[in-house]
């Protein structure tokens, strides 16, 4: 008799090379524990239509923890046909406890057994990663609490703009990140969904009772469809999406603490438990960490991208195409997982520099303030562009800081200048003026820190 589990139609041998090219048993085993859990409940709700005794569900169901035991000692041997973790962990219950092992498979294909492991699986995966996005959040906005008093350019196109708090930029990453946090939960109600019951394709011919078997496993609720049951990937697709999103917000992070650590712009330090050295450079100290979580979109955004070409021009229901979804999907939740953490070690032990960022506040990054000094005038504000613009270019053409035109000067551009004029001049005036929701003053600032506080603790 054959050793596979599905041996029962085949007189000829599998070319080796085959076996190798369609075995997962290399990557999915990981889905070790998920499938345990699956099968025990499956045991259970097959001892309520009676296909199962209950003596036979607990020797199943006890068998199971055997295994599960071996996994979690690393002490499962893995043999010839064991193809995939499904069929592994089949054919070492089976040698635990022998033949009643084989009522377990009654009704259930691999088809809605990988579908169900798979969820299972990634809803404990997202808790994990919520966890650690929740975590970044936190820490940036204590960070932007403590530090509120720093201000520094902010930037448009990479040029100086308008003066900013410090704690303005943090909150704008903490921003993306909530986003980030939000999408999470809202795909995993879609993850959430039970396919167990589907069979392989066309339902369960033995009257199981799925919403019992959902409730046993904590899933919301059943998959409604069991052709599309077994063939659904939505969620995967749904989740490496956010993956590459949320990897995109942090490049972001990452390719601004570049530019604000290095030795021109000297914002930031970055501690050394995330900087690395030069093989021939000496005095280099390289921001390894924020390049790293730069360049680790490409990858995600390559698995999502692989999925949905896979995805694309299936015919109904299972095809063993899908066996591909789950390297990318192991591939993203491990690159996220460590570059949320790394994040927040970042984050956390990085060092502004008050005189660096202090120091790079030129009086040019007022200019939109001295427009706004004539609006304030009653002067309409294209107009006030316009002199502003000409104020920019006069202290250009001579070689000084805007600030050191005289009122003269400025009233020689525009009637409406006054000698109050002076009080533009002062960076922290500016950021104070920004006080609409959402801007750049103290209180808006606070504002902000206090809502995402209050969200995140409501999570
Ligand atoms: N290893 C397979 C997968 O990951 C399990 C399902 C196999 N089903 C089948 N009919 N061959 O998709």
């Amino acid at each position: 008799m054959s050793t596979k589990l599905w041996g029962g139609r085949f007189t000829g041998a599998t070319d080796p090379l085959m076996e190798q090219f369609q075995d997962s048993i290399g990557f999915d085993k990981r889905l070790w524990r998920a499938d345990i859990q699956a099968s025990q409940a499956y045991a259970r709700a097959l001892a309520h239509i009676r296909i199962l005794t209950e003596t036979e569900a607990q020797q199943i169901v006890s068998g199971l923890d055997e295994v599960a035991a071996e996994w979690a000692a690393e002490t499962f041997v893995l043999k010839p046909g064991d193809e995939d973790i499904h069929t592994a962990n089949e054919r070492r219950l089976t040698e635990l406890i022998g033949a009643v092992a084989g009522k377990l498979h009654t009704g259930r294909s691999r088809n809605d057994q990988v579908a169900t492991d798979t969820r299972l699986w990634l809803r404990h995966e997202i808790t994990l990663l919520r966890g650690y996005l929740a975590q970044l959040i936190g820490i940036t906005l204590e960070r932007a609490a403590d530090e509120i008093d720093l201000l520094m350019p902010g930037y448009t196109h990479l040029q100086p703009a308008q003066p900013v708090r410090w704690s303005h930029w943090l909150l704008s990453h903490a921003s993306m990140w909530q986003r980030d946090m939000q999408r999470l939960d809202d795909l995993q109600a879609r993850v959430n969904l039970l396919p167990l019951g589907s069979g392989a394709l066309a339902g369960h011919a033995f009257a199981i009772d799925r919403a019992a078997l959902a409730a046993d496993l904590g899933f919301a609720g059943v998959t409604p469809n069991s052709l599309d049951g077994v063939s659904d990937r939505d969620f995967i697709a749904e989740f490496l999406f956010w993956a590459s999103l949320t990897m995109a917000h942090l490049s972001r992070l990452g390719e601004d603490l570049v530019i604000y650590s290095s030795r021109e712009f000297g914002f930031v330090t970055i501690a050394d438990a995330y900087s690395t050295g030069s093989s021939l450079m000496p005095q280099k100290k390289n921001p390894d960490a924020l390049e790293l979580l730069r360049g680790k979109v490409g990858r995600v955004t390559g698995d999502l991208i692989g999925l949905l070409m896979t995805l694309k021009g299936l015919p109904s229901t299972y095809n063993k195409d899908l066996q591909e979804d789950k390297e990318p999907l192991f591939d993203a939740v491990d690159t996220l997982s460590g570059s949320l953490q790394i994040a927040c070690g970042v984050i956390s032990t990085l060092t502004p520099n008050a005189l660096r960022l202090r120091a790079a506040l030129a009086s040019e990054m007022l200019a939109t303030d001295l427009a706004d000094y004539l609006v304030r005038k009653g002067v309409p504000f294209r107009e006030t562009h316009h002199v502003a613009g000409a104020a920019v270019a006069l202290a250009e053409q001579r070689g000084v800081e805007l600030a050191a035109l005289t009122v003269a000067d400025l009233q020689g551009l525009h009637p409406a200048f006054d000698e109050d004029v002076i009080q533009v001049w002062d960076f922290e005036q500016s950021v104070e003026r920004r006080d609409a929701e959402g801007g750049t003053s103290r209180r808006a600032v606070l504002a902000q820190i206090a809502q995402l506080r209050t969200w995140l603790a409501e999570r």
